[in-house]
């Protein structure tokens, strides 16, 4: 039981990875507060959209109230905005970045004065290959996964001394909603799509969310406790193309 007596809060706890990075935490004997724009399945569930600066601010502190302390963050909420530059709105670079950016931003800086009071913590950030391989046409959500990459980086150096490592999971692609909305958007039937990427991947297949969470679980865990600011590829030796 790696989690024994350890408390976690996962962002976007109810998506494909985040339902899956829950599970096993869980499994490893973590509480778990769960937290998502809809509601989903955890020891506790808090209900909330992360565009809201004050919603952010205040979810370490509601984790220490709801489970007694705050182990370990996972940063796993995001969105994905598709299409070149031209095709961007303010409102899609507005919202990309303050899910994907900000609101890790906001949750980070408000929960590792708790983990330091408390002697140390693990935060898990998922970034995307994409985040330190640029790859086309999806250059909002690239830069958004770039950032979180060098928030990772920044963080794992500055709080390592207290305790606190930083480290982030960098997907390829990954079966879930937001991979296979993307080809229903599209016109695309999903399961003849996801075929096809599978015999782009060397292993055969594209990610499923346990292929993901079991390497978060892995940086949240004692046994990467040397670990800090590393951007853990998860690939399945596909690279970005
Ligand atoms: N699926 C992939 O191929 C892939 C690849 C690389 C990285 N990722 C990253 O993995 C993470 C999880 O993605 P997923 O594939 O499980 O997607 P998903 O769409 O299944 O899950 C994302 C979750 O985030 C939540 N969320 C989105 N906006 C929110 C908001 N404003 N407030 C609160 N919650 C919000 C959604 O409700 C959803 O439950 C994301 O950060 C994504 O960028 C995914």
């Amino acid at each position: 039981m790696k989690f024994q007596d350890k408390t976690a809060l996962v962002t976007g706890a109810a998506g494909g990875i985040g339902k899956a990075i829950v599970a096993r935490l869980q499994a490893g004997g973590a509480t778990v507060l769960g937290a998502d724009r809809v509601q989903g399945e955890a020891d506790q569930f808090i209900t909330g959209d992360l565009t809201d600066k004050a919603f952010c601010d205040g979810l370490p502190a509601q984790a220490v109230e709801a489970m007694g302390g705050l182990d370990i963050l996972i940063n796993n909420a995001g969105i994905i905005t598709r299409g070149d530059i031209t095709a961007a709105t303010d409102d899609d670079y507005a919202r990309t970045m303050a899910i994907n950016v900000e609101a890790p931003f906001r949750l980070c800086r408000a929960a590792i004065p708790i983990m330091a009071a408390a002697g140390g913590g693990a935060i898990v950030n998922t970034s995307s290959c994409w985040g330190v391989h640029p790859g086309p046409n999806h250059p909002v959500y690239v830069m958004s996964k770039a950032a979180i990459a060098s928030l990772t980086q920044c963080l794992g150096m500055d709080h390592a001394h207290q305790g606190i490592r930083v480290n982030a999971v960098c997907p390829n692609e990954v079966n879930t909603p937001m991979i296979r909305t993307g080809f229903e958007i599209r016109g695309i039937d999903p399961d003849k799509a996801v075929a096809e990427l599978n015999a782009s991947v060397p292993l055969g297949r594209i990610a499923e969310p346990e292929d993901i969470a079991d390497v978060v679980a892995f940086l949240a865990s004692d046994d990467a406790r040397y670990m800090c600011g590393a951007l853990v590829e998860v690939n399945g030796g596909k690279p970005v193309s």
